[in-house]
């Protein structure tokens, strides 16, 4: 699939087939995910891969009961290590700069995801302390993405989005 397509055929996908997503095909999303940008090359990224039904439902349960989150095959939970940009970047990097680098490990998972035949949706609504408590978190790593990884049942139409023309400035506002 051509880069422009991936980019125009990702969708947040909430319906899953009762089917398997490999360890292998698992390895090659986070492979994706670590060859996104970060501040300083710090890479503050650590991912929690769940399978296990019971550690899933717990999961949907801290994100607000969104029950596809359990219904996935796999869930993919990207999170970050405060300290390891913070120490370059003190305040910016610990409340800036880890958020910017997961998001664009996140969404490094999804696109390759779709490349791959995959579906997922970044789910973001959750109780991060939950979270941390569920997947036994050290004190310093924060849970800032729940990524469900499965294969599409219903894939629905592409939500609209704001014009270009109404979103574009041009040298000013
Ligand atoms: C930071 C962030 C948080 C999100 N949280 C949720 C969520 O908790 N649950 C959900 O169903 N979708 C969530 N989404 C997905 C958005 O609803 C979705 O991206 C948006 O509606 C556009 O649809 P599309 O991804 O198919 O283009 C989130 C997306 C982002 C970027």
């Amino acid at each position: 699939m051509d880069f422009f397509e991936v980019v125009r055929t990702r969708r947040s996908v909430r319906s899953y087939l009762d089917e398997d997503v490999s360890d292998g095909e698992v390895r090659r999303l986070l492979e994706a995910a670590i060859l996104a940008p970060s501040a300083g090359n710090c890479q503050p990224w650590e991912f929690v891969i769940v399978r296990d039904k019971k550690r899933k439902e717990a999961l949907s349960n801290a994100a607000l009961g969104q029950r596809f989150v359990a219904e996935a095959p796999v869930v993919i939970v990207v999170c970050a290590n405060v300290p390891r940009t913070a120490a370059h970047y003190g305040s910016r990097g610990a409340n800036l700069y880890v958020i910017q680098d997961t998001a664009a490990a996140t969404q490094n998972i999804l696109l390759a995801a779709t490349a791959m035949g995959l579906a997922t949706c970044w789910v973001g609504a959750f109780d991060e302390r939950r979270v941390w408590e569920i997947l036994e978190l050290p004190d310093e790593v924060r849970p800032l993405a729940i990524i469900p990884v499965g294969k599409s049942r219903r894939t629905p139409a592409m939500p609209p989005r704001i014009p270009l023309e109404r979103v574009v400035h041009y040298e000013k506002w």
